[in-house]
């Protein structure tokens, strides 16, 4: 077959800004330069979408990939295979790696990393530190980069930047919007000895309480006000914090909800999972989980993520407080969400606006995220019928593992292009790695 498209996907249920429509769309050099009636148009390669969704490719705003340093968990190649074939086109890493990402150096090493050996587009955090911040304005900006990541409590890894002193420091110094782990690290100090003296990982949301996350979100968001800064707040796992934001928000502050803590509820993930279900911020119970779902609803949440985290089991089935914090998720993020769409808790077109729509919206991200004349050729195309039972041994990411294990799911994907070039199907990588760094708006 020949013809003037690289690529028609042939009568799909494309899903748009403005709803969602059966119809052609065309790929020519990496870009979606047609949608409509191709019928009268041939292409080098169809596809026949008949009967499937597709979206524009998934972006997952924040993961953590642990290269360099930790690359027995996960490397930027296994990573990206997870994602990729999970139906995610792009990915934002965190700076959490050893070293942190909070240099130059650092950054470009991560970068030049990621070169030929990733199967998404990617971009990188950099770290805030007591000693970087008058650095950050010009970090900030370097070609792919996402933007600056704070941690206000500690978690995995050494970042940390918790008074209010050097986070107004951080805030003055750029002008990007800053993404935030808003936990308390003076109160997680205070009852330090909750998880110390404890043996059981449910004491895990006790430790790591509601307040101390109401707390920090509460300080970051009086700052943000002060300084004029945008701010990005990560993973809110509380119906405090969402009652709180939804009187706060505004183009300044933008909020991020994690599919496990809409998914994953206390005390039963950790009866079943034991510190395979710890995270931080912790796992919380229903009610604050029917919160984040109302804040999904009322649209006090922007964006929703991963925070895809791999350890190895080994060393998740440590004894709490050894064990570390973090699930994997990138691989069984798509097919988990679209069962909550297949049980009405979103629709279909939420979910695109809350990792296609917004993520490109929020961040500022160049022509990615939607499915519009003239941006590039990605796409997620899911089959909302077709159930997908999760197995440890299908698992990409180098951690080996899933916490949903066992679990059957309906709506799935079964197709990832990116930039035109079909990359998984059925979740078989079918090319090299061609992933490149993402670009945005500074
Ligand atoms: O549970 C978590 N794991 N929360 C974080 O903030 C970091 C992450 C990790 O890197 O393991």
């Amino acid at each position: 077959m020949g013809g003037y498209f690289d690529l028609i996907l042939r009568q799909g249920k494309v899903v748009t800004i403005s709803g969602i429509y059966v119809s052609d769309v065309g790929v020519k050099n990496g870009k979606i330069c047609a949608i409509g009636d191709l019928s009268a148009e041939t292409a080098k390669k169809e596809i026949d979408c008949t009967s499937l969704h597709v979206l524009p490719g998934v972006i997952d705003s924040q993961v953590h990939l642990r290269e360099p340093g930790n690359d027995h968990k996960e490397d930027l190649e296994t990573g990206g295979m997870a994602a990729i074939v999970g139906g995610v086109t792009s990915v934002f890493e965190m700076p959490n790696t050893n070293p942190s990402t909070t240099t130059k150096e650092a950054f470009l090493d991560k970068i030049s990393r990621a070169k030929a050996r990733m199967h998404t587009d990617h971009a990188f955090y950099v770290g805030a530190t007591a000693e970087n911040t008058d650095k950050l304005a010009e970090l900030e900006v370097l070609p792919g980069c996402a933007g600056v990541k704070i941690f206000m409590g500690s978690s995995t890894g050494n970042l940390l930047v918790h008074d209010d002193e050097t986070l107004e420091r951080a805030l003055r110094s750029g002008k990007r919007r800053i993404a935030i782990h808003a936990e308390d690290e003076n109160r997680l100090l205070e009852r330090a000895d909750i998880a110390k003296n404890s043996q059981n990982v449910a004491s895990h949301p006790e430790w790591r309480d509601v307040t101390s996350a109401l707390l920090a979100t509460q300080r970051i968001v009086a700052l943000s006000e002060k300084t004029g800064r945008k701010i990005h707040i990560l993973h809110i796992s509380t119906k405090d914090e969402m009652e709180f934001l939804s009187q706060h928000k505004g183009g300044r502050i933008t909020v991020e909800v994690l599919a496990n803590h809409l998914t994953l509820a206390a005390p039963e993930c950790y009866e079943k999972l034991g510190s395979y279900a710890q995270m931080n911020p912790p796992i919380r119970t229903k009610d604050h989980q029917d919160g984040l779902w109302k804040a999904v609803s009322d649209g006090t949440v922007d964006i929703l993520a991963t925070d895809h985290a791999p350890h190895t089991a080994e060393e998740k089935a440590k004894t709490y407080p050894a064990s570390p914090s973090g699930l994997p998720g990138l691989q069984t993020f798509v097919t988990i969400m679209l069962d909550h769409v297949n049980n009405g808790k979103l629709s279909l077109q939420r979910f695109v606006d809350l990792c296609c729509h917004a993520p490109a919206r929020v961040f500022g991200l160049r022509h990615k995220g939607f499915i519009r004349m003239g941006y590039d050729a990605d796409f997620t195309i899911v089959d909302m019928n077709k159930s997908f039972t999760v197995r440890n041994e299908q698992v990409k990411s180098k951690c080996g593992w899933t916490p949903f294990d066992g679990e059957t799911y309906k709506g799935t994907p079964v197709m990832t292009i990116l930039r035109g070039q079909l990359i998984v199907e059925d979740e078989k990588i079918l090319s090299q790695p061609i992933g490149k760094p993402l670009e945005f708006d500074v």
